[in-house]
């Protein structure tokens, strides 16, 4: 057993390599991939804003579905679909019984094992001076956006970043601080847009996950256009991700999310990385990364 309580040959956080998938992966894969040719439009549906999502509260039917199409675009390589239904589902209607959970899981997760990082950013920013702006990019029922707002009070803008409209709304409402603003936007088109010089951008619980590997690639070359600029992520790897040796980015666990190196992609990009630390969260193995870009060091 991991620490987590997870059994260490449990595929809930691992690679999908399905090349090498257990007996019980096939026979899902299989399954998976009849029942989207039998039930076209329920996969539709499922495409359009479930996917694999929150499965226990999906039927199982829809469940292996899921799967189906998962495994559908994994064999294909195609990675950028993966993240199309990503990006379908958390811009849908479902989306919202995620965030409802917040406040349970940002006492017990965020607060418990993530604050080290916030530490460190504290300490960062003491040394570089100047006063930036915080924005958070996924920043979903916007509850570190009220940490940091209370945190750092010299901040006069932060900017929290989600694709769910509705749940926005909820935050705009619940924090009407004047320093805080929500917007319901797809991230890389706002900071594309919007992003400024001396920005720090923030995840929090997964949030690059759900970027195909092009999508990493244009939020970081994004930020390192917006130079001096920071990042702080709190992102989750594989269970079996070998950072020092694999860097590329797969699909993992049951979601069909991204491992992504981060630290390779960073210094590719020219980031300095300041601050690296991992934790087994629930199982799941979760990056803490602060890393800096200054001007003209841009890749
Ligand atoms: C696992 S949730 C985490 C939410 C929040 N950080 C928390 O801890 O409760 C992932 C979040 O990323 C957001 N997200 C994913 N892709 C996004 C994108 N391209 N632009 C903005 N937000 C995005 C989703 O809407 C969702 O709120």
């Amino acid at each position: 057993m991991s620490d987590g309580g997870v059994p260490e040959g449990s595929d809930r956080f691992s690679l999908r390599d399905w090349r090498q998938d257990s007996a019980k992966q096939k026979i899902k894969r299989l399954i998976g991939a009849v029942l989207v040719r039998l039930f076209p439009r329920r996969a539709a549906m499922l495409r359009e804003n479930s996917f694999t999502h929150h499965g226990r509260r999906l039927s199982l039917l829809n469940r292996m579905i899921g799967a189906g199409i998962g495994y559908g675009a994994l064999q294909a390589g195609d990675y950028e679909t993966l993240g199309e239904y990503h990006r379908n589902f958390w811009g849908g209607q479902h989306a919202k019984a995620y965030h409802d959970d917040a406040p349970e899981r940002f006492e017990s997760v965020f607060l418990r094992y993530y604050t080290p990082l916030i530490d460190e950013l504290e300490r960062c920013l003491a040394t570089r001076g100047g006063v930036p702006t915080l924005c958070e990019i996924g920043s979903g029922a916007g509850l570190m956006m009220d940490y940091l707002a209370r945190r750092f009070k010299a901040v006069k803008r932060l900017i929290g970043v989600d694709l769910d409209a509705v749940t926005t709304a909820a935050a705009r409402q619940a924090f009407p601080d004047p320093r805080m603003e929500f917007v319901a936007a797809d991230a890389l088109d706002y900071i594309e847009q919007n992003g400024q010089p001396d920005w720090v951008f923030l995840t929090q619980n997964g949030v690059l996950e759900y970027f195909p590997p092009d999508a990493l690639d244009r939020f970081f070359r994004l930020v390192a256009g917006l130079a001096p600029a920071a990042v702080a992520l709190i992102e989750p790897v594989a269970r079996n991700h070998d950072l020092a040796t694999r860097t590329e980015s797969t699909p993992y666990g049951q979601e069909f999310g991204f491992s992504h190196n981060y630290p390779h992609r960073l210094a590719q990009h020219g980031f300095q990385v300041l601050y690296q630390h991992e934790e087994r969260v629930f199982g799941m193995r979760t990056l803490m990364i602060l890393a800096t870009i200054d001007p003209g060091a841009e890749a």
